[in-house]
């Protein structure tokens, strides 16, 4: 039986990796849970009140804070920072600067205290760092992810869901590229057990799926929701929590999260929402879709603004 404790170090203790936590602590993904902030007041507060209701949980699990450089031991460490508050109008690009500065602190520090795990970024803007902590890092790009676009593709298939009545498990619909306004959705690859969306759509609803419109509504439901409670947490979370138990479980399972190309779908020196197999050891392997020209063409905007932005990294 593997007896090794499943560790998880959060380095953020804000909305985020507070709420991943609780994620984490309830679907009961890992045994140890790290918490890492500069407020240690906010972070000990955390700590105490996660042990509370790790008590109620069947297994034994342990959570603690340390600094960010005692991380030899930890097996994936999620990247929650953020670098403030988006002011209306901004985009997820808008928090680059702050953002990669505390970044740019934290990792090297961890790498100094013998991190070999897996980086699982889920801090905006999320491609750009993902990119920016593999850099930093040195790490094999199959150990650094970036949460991507998996909360844009279980925002489509939960959409589509309630629309056409099915269980968003059995549908097949994903979004491809930028966790940002340059994401979209591959219609050509969407499909209920084959049966393409759009048909499925009509025989249901007697209506045509307006898919520019759902791509829309999908792209700005993070700033919705954003809108009326000043940030998302439980949705991300639940995606961190999914990526993690993925990658315990070695489920070698497809999800859309930005991994490190170099040459895939004809694009390199990106980090970039790809579907992509999840095993103990990272990416197993990236998943190259025939795309139509159409979502070619929108894949490679979306890369160059991705790169555009990575040069703007500190
Ligand atoms: C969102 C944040 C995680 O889309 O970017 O909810």
């Amino acid at each position: 039986m593997n007896t090794k404790a499943r560790k998880v170090m959060i380095i953020g203790s804000g909305n985020v990796g507070a709420s991943a936590a609780y994620a984490l602590l309830n679907q009961n993904i890992c045994e140890e849970l790290i918490l890492v902030d500069l407020n240690k007041a906010l972070v000990e507060g955390h700590v105490q009140d996660l042990s509370d209701a790790a008590a109620y949980m069947p297994g034994m699990m342990t959570i603690s804070t340390r600094d960010a450089s005692d991380c030899a031991d930890v097996d994936i460490a999620v990247i929650t920072v953020s670098g403030g508050a988006l002011k209306p109008g901004q985009t997820r690009l808008d928090e680059l600067t702050n953002t990669a500065k505390i970044v740019k602190s934290i990792v090297p520090q961890m790498m100094a205290g013998g991190f070999n795990g897996i980086f699982l970024i889920a801090t905006n803007p999320c491609d750009i760092i993902t990119w920016q902590v593999w850099k930093l890092s040195g790490l094999p790009a199959n150990q650094v992810i970036g949460t991507g676009v998996w909360l844009d593709t279980t925002r489509l298939r939960r959409t589509l869901a309630q629309q056409l009545d099915i269980g968003a498990q059995s549908i097949d619909a994903f979004i491809l590229g930028e966790h940002g306004d340059t994401q979209f959705p591959v219609w050509s690859h969407s499909s209920v057990y084959g049966s393409p969306i759009g048909s499925v759509y009509q025989r249901h609803t007697g209506k045509t799926l307006d898919r520019e419109q759902l791509a829309e509504k999908v792209r700005k439901l993070g700033f919705e929701i954003y809108a009326g409670k000043g940030c998302t947490e439980y949705g991300i979370a639940g995606t961190i929590a999914e990526i993690c138990r993925n990658i315990f479980t070695g489920s070698h399972r497809a999800l859309a999260i930005s991994c490190i190309l170099q040459g895939e779908y004809g694009v390199r020196d990106v980090a970039i929402g790809v579907p992509a197999v999840l095993a103990q050891s990272g990416v197993q392997q990236i998943i190259e879709l025939h795309l139509a020209d159409d979502e070619l063409a929108k894949f490679r905007h979306s890369a160059s603004v991705i790169q555009a932005n990575i040069a703007r990294l500190p």
